[in-house]
């Protein structure tokens, strides 16, 4: 491994991560040090296809250590750092956000911070084609209404949670990280991802699971918050375009131009579920829908502007959300140890505190 081949991958075992992780050594294929703390969404087995691969180093660590990090660094001596590891559920830093102030604040600032002293050892040519990139959401820019234009670069921040507070937060000691040392730092601001891997505590992967089993679909509120949702394979071929051709110290936006209301994405989720897993004796899966009491400060409706990104560096996605949910729907269906493997106690537990009060409703 040398300076030119090598990246750090934070929080590779997550969602996103992982399906990084693995198209990465698919499509570039460099080596890669994924470092993990491994939390209930850090999961080893969603790389299982890269396990016996020379060119994947999975680390348990967390990004809070800096002396992990350091040492990390200046063995395997990375070209880039790209930055997934955090807090990433809304509703769990509603009942505690400790996590997400230590993980994604204070874990993103000491990652910068020992970045910054790997960096200075650096060649001045490998100084300026080092990259730390930071993965960020549109979450940070707060909520629009019906008629607002959608998010741009230059949106003012106003985080509406303690994720999104958290992660403001990251984002702003990215830019300063470039603004005052001229660290070759970018961010990238996306929107709600959906694909293989994905924890079923978020949206599409728990309404899944719960319509497969046949258990009530709480949908919170009225159901007519809307989010625009990429496939995260999408995702994954922006921060590799933001990473090869970004410039340093911008931030890209990146959205899937596809704006759904949560009640008609469960109720295409139902629709696939009976198609792909019938069950007539049941009936059909929209009877399970169970509008249940919402989240405190529920953001109404996130919409991305990735005109930027599409006019700098040529990304646009490939996906369509229809093909890409059904591609999902089936993907669970298909992995169904998988999901009883993340589905352990503590999984339960959150089950419990979450949602028992909601429905009682
Ligand atoms: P995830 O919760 O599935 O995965 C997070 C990963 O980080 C896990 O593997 C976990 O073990 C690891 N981690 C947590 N704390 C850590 C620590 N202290 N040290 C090392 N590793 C730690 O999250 P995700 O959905 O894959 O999101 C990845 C990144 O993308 C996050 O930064 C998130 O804010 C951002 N993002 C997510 C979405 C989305 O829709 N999921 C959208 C935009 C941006
Ligand atoms: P989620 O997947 O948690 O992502 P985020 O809050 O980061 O957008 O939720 C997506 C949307 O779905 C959000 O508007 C909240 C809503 N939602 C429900 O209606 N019911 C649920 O059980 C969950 C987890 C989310």
């Amino acid at each position: 491994m040398n300076l030119r081949d090598t990246i750090l991958v934070t929080g590779g075992a997550g969602f996103i991560g992982s399906n990084f992780v693995l198209q990465w050594i698919e499509r570039v294929g460099t080596p890669v040090v994924n470092l993990d703390l491994l939390t209930y969404a850090g999961n080893p087995a969603n790389l299982d296809s890269v396990k016996d691969d020379a060119r994947h180093l999975l680390v348990r660590g967390d990004i809070c250590d800096a002396e992990l990090i350091g040492s990390l660094l200046r063995e395997h001596r990375p070209r880039a750092i790209v930055h997934f590891a955090a807090e990433s559920h809304v509703d769990r830093s509603i009942v505690a956000p400790d996590a997400f102030i230590r993980t994604n604040v204070q874990g993103t600032f000491n990652l910068l911070e020992q970045a910054k002293l790997y960096w200075a050892t650096l060649e001045e040519r490998d100084k300026k084609a080092f990259r730390f990139l930071h993965v960020s959401t549109d979450e940070v820019y707060g909520t629009l209404g019906a008629g607002d234009p959608a998010f741009c670069e230059t949106t003012p921040y106003a985080p509406n949670s303690p994720y999104a507070a958290s992660k403001a937060a990251s984002d702003h000691l990215a830019r300063a990280y470039h603004h005052t040392w001229r660290m070759p730092v970018l961010t990238t601001n996306c929107s709600n991802n959906y694909g293989p891997f994905q924890f079923p505590e978020k949206l599409i992967p728990l309404m899944i699971l719960n319509a497969l089993e046949g258990k009530p679909l709480p949908v919170y509120g009225d159901g007519g918050n809307v989010r625009d949702w990429l496939f995260v394979e999408d995702h994954c071929s922006a921060i590799r375009a933001a990473l090869e051709r970004g410039r340093v110290g911008e931030t890209y936006n990146i959205g899937g131009n596809s704006e759904r209301k949560n009640i008609d994405v469960v109720s295409t989720i139902c629709d696939l579920v009976d198609e792909m897993s019938p069950d007539s004796a049941a009936g059909p899966r929209r009877r399970l829908i169970s509008f249940v009491q919402d989240r405190p400060g529920h953001d109404r409706r996130y919409a991305i502007n990735a005109s930027k990104i599409a006019d700098e560096l040529g990304w646009s996605p490939l996906e369509r959300f229809e093909s890409g949910l059904r591609k999902t729907v089936r993907w669970y269906l298909d992995h169904r140890a998988w999901t009883e493997n993340v589905r352990s106690g503590a999984y339960l537990d959150w089950m419990e505190r979450n949602y028992a009060e909601r429905l009682a409703l």
